[in-house]
């Protein structure tokens, strides 16, 4: 047996396990940007969290895959950790969602759930300093995952550690909404690392600019950028696939003949701002009445935390809205919004290709993934209406047709000029789309990450 040389740590693993009824147990590969980035490292070590009691199931049973280790960690603990802090206290500051007359409201139960996150963290800095070889590089992940590097550092001087957000930095003003001990303590848990690397310019500069104001500086470590790009050979291949011819069959029944289709596909997230997207898609539709029974909106909504009441309450939102929709426009005919909320791949890659228009109107996203996907595998060309709080939108923002994510208006007349895009110019743009939006494949942006740490 010999040590791991490249770990990566994350709260969400590359694999899952769910219980079943007879008491075996099914495991699930994930898909993503990170799944796929680090195929293209042979021996390597990925630390992640059981998430659920299929998960703690297989930890108990010893089941696990080549190259994973699960840390059983105390429910309680990561229920505080992953649902009372990171989704509802560092999502919320990181993409400031929010509305900050009665929330949030730092108190003796955010100490309390405060002390679970750093027992969470301990947990992975102890398990990744057992299992890194001499020297290894450690690449942790995210904002479930702030203080690893600082503890890791402590316990294993020797390793070249790595963090990265996937999720946008807060300006510092935005920021210091947390109370000040905490806020030190994310930045110096981060500033831990050798390499603070982000997905944007604009993120990473928010980032500097916290630890200039509040720490005085970045100390010595390097900070770094690496705009994760769509993977242009699995998406062309996978789309191409039988299944997914199949869907675009019963996707184009269901949307009827001779209409056009603005498509958005999403977890059902409170920073992807679906429901003023179906705001401006109503907007556009009392406006222009022109559109009425010649177009669909096909809404992809994932169900996402749904542990936490703010996320199953923004996924009731999402459905009474776009139901409000196809009551008060909806003909024998025509239904105005097709809305799905079963999680389907497949289906994602069908709507993908037949889309006209796809609509990514974030009020803030690290990077936004579906923007860079659609234009690699459309059919025909299709128009992107991109929010420039989207960290895509550095890459694509020429393009796109961009809209400030809270301008219903905006958005809604962003929607017409979309539909009604000339065909040549819709094409070319895809075309240029693509190219930006391939740029740098998850296997590469890896790679670079690692070369850059050992650099
Ligand atoms: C974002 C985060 C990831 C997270 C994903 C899904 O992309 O940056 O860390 O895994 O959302 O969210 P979940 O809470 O289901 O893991």
């Amino acid at each position: 047996e010999h040590a791991a040389q490249v770990l990566v740590a994350s709260n969400r693993g590359p694999v899952s396990y769910a219980l079943r009824e007879d008491g075996t147990l099914d495991s699930k590969r994930g898909g993503g940007g990170l799944v796929s980035g680090l195929s293209a490292v042979d021996d390597k070590l990925w630390v992640c969290a059981a998430l659920g009691d299929g998960d703690r199931e297989a930890v108990r049973r010893g089941v696990s895959e080549t190259g994973v280790r699960m840390l059983d960690i105390d429910a309680g603990v990561h229920a505080d950790a992953y649902n009372g802090i990171a989704n509802s206290v560092l999502w919320f500051v990181h993409h400031m969602i929010y509305q900050t007359p009665l929330e949030p409201v730092f108190d003796a139960e955010f100490r309390r759930q405060w002390a679970s996150y750093e027992a969470y963290n301990r947990a992975f800095a102890e398990a990744l300093a057992e299992e890194a070889g001499e020297g290894a590089s450690v690449l942790v992940q995210d904002y479930h995952l702030s203080l690893v590097p600082g503890m890791l550092r402590e316990l294993r001087p020797d390793l070249r550690i790595g963090h990265f957000s996937h999720t946008p930095w807060a300006p510092v003003d935005y920021f210091r909404l947390l109370p000040d001990d905490i806020g030190e303590q994310l930045l110096k848990g981060i500033l831990g690392a050798d390499r603070a690397a982000f997905l944007t310019r604009r993120w990473a500069d928010a980032f500097i600019s916290c630890c200039t104001e509040i720490l005085g500086g970045t100390g010595r470590t390097r900070i770094g950028v690496h705009g994760l790009g769509a993977d242009a050979d699995f998406l062309r291949r996978r789309s191409r696939e039988a299944d997914v011819d199949d869907r675009m069959e019963i996707l184009r029944e269901q949307v009827g003949a001779d209409r056009r289709t603005i498509v958005r596909v999403d977890r059902t997230e409170l920073s992807k701002n679906i429901v003023r997207g179906m705001h401006a898609y109503r907007a556009l539709l009392e406006e222009r009445p022109e559109w009425r029974g010649r177009v669909v909106h096909i809404a992809f909504a994932y169900p996402s935390r749904q542990d936490l009441a703010v996320y199953r309450d923004y996924t009731a939102e999402v459905q009474r809205v776009a139901d409000a929709i196809n009551a008060e426009y909806g003909t024998e005919g025509w239904t105005p919004v097709l809305l799905h909320v079963d999680d389907d791949f497949a289906r994602s890659l069908a709507a993908y290709r037949l889309a006209d228009v796809a609509l990514v109107n974030p009020i803030r996203d690290g990077m936004n993934l579906v923007a860079k996907e659609v234009p690699v595998v459309s059919d025909h060309g299709c128009a992107l209406v991109l929010s420039r709080e989207a960290g895509a939108y550095e890459e694509l923002g020429e393009d796109a047709i961009v809209v400030n994510p809270y301008d219903v208006s905006a958005t809604a007349a962003a929607l017409h000029e979309a539909l009604t895009m000339d065909p040549d110019e819709r094409g070319a743009r895809t075309k240029r789309l693509a190219t930006a939006a391939t740029a740098l494949p998850p296997q590469q942006w890896f790679l670079d990450q690692l070369d850059a740490l050992r650099g």
